[in-house]
């Protein structure tokens, strides 16, 4: 990958991008204009990518590094990308090493801009955007925030976690499984109110659910994550937060007929005060009697509701006999894969990284899978999903 770095004060956070893309097994080679070295040394990237930084056509050790460039790359992200290199881009400018680079590639650009407001509110900015969308350029949107100078507004580059993650998401377009396979993920402990301030809860952390949603958008997939805490890492994909389960029932069902494959991670109540006070329980007037009804079962709600093709992949949390149980519910749920898991193991389940999990499919097959990272598991639940999407695309031709 070409890391394109151009003069923007926001040049210093492209080297937390290279650093975050390097670490992901990314080969990236980053290009600077001259002016991103007037804010940050090619040195410094030299020493943090995955080989020395270009920073001109004429003095590299290959006679015509722009094509070599351009031709080699999977894909070439600008971050920052000025105002000046969109419009050069635009316009087919080719008067450095960055963008001749641009123009030698047939490789998928993403490019991250970053500016003041004023410039990238400029008619002649959001025009050259517009091209460059049209020719099938990636723009990764600046965010709202503070800028160089104290000004606020739009214009600051896009967190480098998240420019991160968008290009894991475009190298694995060619080659990855869930290449434009739409996912819906949840994820989290769900809180039953009580009162304005107290809630029903469970240890659900989350983990599990954000670490399947971020490997899905870094497999190609469309990921939209239903979620009751917030994720640690950036995840390329549509976040909506959500508290209980009646709010998670109502956005999975919004989203689930557009979903290829769902899956419930979430460790969604089951059961929720009957009535909710709406004033704070005051202590002084003795113990309340919290009377608890059930919540709806989504997992079930999705089993029945599932169109041919849709895959559905649920979790079990069990204590006891965890594969008796979890064949049972995959049979009453309507279930494609459950991913069980001993709860009450210490190095597994809750709050903790690691999970020991048996994958069982509806041919009643039963793995048997050792103690994993989550972001490991995540991968082994998503290629059996890959396989089963990959195995339905023949019969929708
Ligand atoms: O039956 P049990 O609740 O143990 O099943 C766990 C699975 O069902 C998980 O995938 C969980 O996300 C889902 N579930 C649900 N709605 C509920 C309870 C559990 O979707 N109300």
């Amino acid at each position: 990958m070409v890391l394109g770095v151009a003069g923007g004060i926001a040049a210093y956070k492209a080297v937390e991008v290279c650093r975050r893309l390097v670490d992901a097994g990314v080969h990236v080679a980053p290009v600077l204009t001259a002016d991103a070295q007037r804010f940050v040394g090619a040195v410094t990237f030299s020493a943090v990518a995955s080989e020395p930084a270009r920073t001109s056509l004429w003095d590299a050790p290959e006679p015509i590094p722009h094509t070599h460039l351009g031709q080699s790359a999977d894909l070439i992200v600008v971050a920052p990308a000025t105002a000046n290199v969109i419009g050069k881009y635009a316009a087919g400018i080719s008067d450095d090493l960055l963008t001749a680079t641009l123009l030698a590639t047939r490789a998928p650009v993403l490019v991250c801009p970053a500016m003041h407001t004023e410039m990238w509110e400029h008619v002649a900015v959001q025009e050259n955007i517009a091209t460059l969308r049209r020719r099938g350029v990636h723009v990764l949107e600046p965010e709202a925030g503070r800028l160089a100078g104290g000004d606020v507004g739009a214009g600051r580059l896009a967190e480098p976690g998240v420019i991160a993650e968008t290009a894991l998401a475009l190298l694995a377009g060619g080659i990855g499984a869930l290449t434009g396979v739409s996912v819906l993920v949840t994820a989290g402990g769900t809180r039953e109110a009580i009162d304005p301030v107290r809630f029903v809860g469970n240890r659900s952390s989350g983990k599990m659910g954000h670490a399947v949603a971020r490997e899905a958008a870094r497999r190609g997939a469309r990921v939209t994550l239903v979620t009751t805490t917030t994720p640690v890492a950036p995840i390329a994909g549509e976040i909506v937060p959500v508290e209980s389960a009646d709010a998670m029932h109502e956005a999975v069902m919004a989203h689930a007929a557009g979903a290829d494959v769902v899956v419930m991670a979430a460790a969604v109540a089951d059961f929720r005060p009957k009535a909710v006070a709406d004033q704070k329980l005051k202590k002084g007037d003795g113990v309340p009697e919290v009377v608890l009804e059930p919540t709806i079962d989504i997992l079930s709600a999705l089993g029945r509701a599932k169109r041919p093709g849709q895959f559905l992949v649920g979790f079990a949390a069990e204590t006891e006999s965890v594969v008796e149980h979890a064949a049972a519910k995959l049979r009453a749920k309507n279930v494609d894969l459950m991913v069980a898991n001993d709860v009450a193991a210490e190095d597994s389940g809750f709050e903790v990284d690691t999970n020991r999990a048996v994958l069982l499919d509806s041919t009643g097959r039963a793995l048997e899978l050792p103690l994993m990272g989550k972001d490991a598991l995540a991968g082994l639940i998503l290629d059996r999903v890959a396989d089963a999407v990959a195995k339905k695309e023949p019969q929708q031709a």
